[in-house]
């Protein structure tokens, strides 16, 4: 069964031909492109949520869980986070510091609210990127109240200088800030109230040893199951108060690619759809009529995932093919397919790793509608 975005992988030897004739002028190729370029992008598979306006925001927030018992799936996470902040403030400490990493949209920034909130603690958030001043490092940290967290999102991104200062608040609960320069120059130490630094990754293969070494507590959040996201998109309803039927849920749950915000995200444009094209109810028939429209793929595969498993059968006959050479061939980075796409592929079962190289699955041929030289599956 080909999905509307392996057809349009399947297309693109057609799109290459037409670039390549003669009669096509540049700047019809130009504009040609752009506009392929606008039908790849698929801002509703965005999960990131890097793209979203600040309306979309303010749902976003509202829909986020914000206590352990409302926060779907990842139960042995779970289980163990609560017992180690039951254990923490039981003895009246600070929570050891928290490691969160795993693929956009799972759930880390969330679940650093959530744990802020069940340890009844407030919570300041910055992100790697922005934080490039050691001055404003010490701002926020002497800032901090006893047992209070710093939720530092893209934490593989810190400036090494920064990285530096943060060891020893880590550990020891201070920092040294240097003031002055030249020959006044001296170091300052400064006492910091015991607190929670919950650091969160998609990519924690760029973390340092010694920044890893100092959490404490270290979780890998996986893709959701179509059943999880399934209750995550009925709560979802609820709050937006747009009545769905379980079918719908469960079509939606399975085109999500394993992630809450996918999820929420086609539930609320889905909801548009139903208010316009139908009576408001979101069902089967309206929420699949939507998800072709918006170009979702039938088993929730981006263009990264398709683009990949075509790369496989296509250049290298279905592999097995090492990972460096995919990478070279989609033109992405090495540690983000390793960390971001491929877990989601073989989860599913389009992919398995062999000693020898990553191979595409029976399913990966059939999704791609490519027929299998090796396999035993007849296609039609
Ligand atoms: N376990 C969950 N249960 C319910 N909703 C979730 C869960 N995890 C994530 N979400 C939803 O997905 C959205 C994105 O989650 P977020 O924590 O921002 O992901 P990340 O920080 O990993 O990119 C949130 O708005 C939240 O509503
Ligand atoms: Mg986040």
């Amino acid at each position: 069964m080909a999905s509307d975005q392996s057809a349009k992988v399947l297309d693109s030897g057609f799109t290459a031909k037409l670039l390549h004739s003669t009669a096509f002028p540049q700047i019809s190729k130009i504009a040609f492109l752009y506009f392929i370029h606008l039908l790849f992008m698929n801002e509703n598979l965005d999960p990131t949520g890097k793209t979203l306006s600040a309306a979309e925001q303010e749902i976003e927030r509202v829909l986020r869980p914000s206590e352990f018992l409302e926060f779907a799936g990842q139960e042995d996470i779970i289980e163990n986070l609560k017992i180690f902040v039951k254990a923490a403030r039981q003895r009246n400490e600070s929570l050891d510091h928290v490691l969160l990493h795993g693929p956009p949209g799972l759930g880390k920034t969330t679940l650093a609210h959530v744990i802020a909130h069940e340890l009844e603690v407030s919570i300041r958030v910055t992100s790697g990127p922005v934080l490039d001043k050691p001055g404003d490092l010490a701002g926020l940290l002497t800032n901090l109240d006893e047992h209070d967290v710093l939720f530092i999102d893209e934490i593989h991104r810190l400036s090494p200088v920064i990285e530096e200062y943060l060891y020893s608040a880590m550990e020891d609960f201070r920092i040294d800030i240097m003031i002055e320069t030249g020959p006044n120059a001296r170091t300052v130490q400064i006492k910091l109230n015991p607190f929670t630094l919950i650091g969160a990754t998609t990519r924690s293969g760029l973390l340092t040893a010694p920044l890893r070494s100092r959490f404490g507590i270290n979780s890998r959040l996986s893709y959701y199951p179509a059943a999880v996201l399934e209750k995550i998109i009925h709560r979802s309803a609820g709050i937006l108060h747009v009545p769905m039927e379980q079918e719908a849920a469960a079509e939606i749950a399975k085109r999500s690619r394993g992630t809450p915000r996918i999820a929420n995200l086609l539930l609320r444009r889905i909801r548009d759809f139903a208010q316009i094209k139908g009576d408001g109810t979101i069902d089967l028939k309206i929420s699949r009529y939507a998800l072709s429209a918006m170009n979702v793929d039938t088993c929730g595969l981006d263009e990264m995932d398709n683009k990949i498993l075509a790369t496989i059968i296509d250049k290298f006959k279905g592999g097995p093919v090492g990972l460096t050479t995919i990478a070279t061939a989609v033109s992405e980075d090495a540690g983000t397919i390793e960390e971001v796409y491929e877990p989601f592929l073989i989860q599913e079962g389009f992919l398995t790793r062999t000693p020898r190289g990553r191979e595409a699955t029976e399913r990966a041929y059939k999704h791609l509608g490519r027929v299998n030289p090796g396999g035993q599956g007849n296609l039609f």
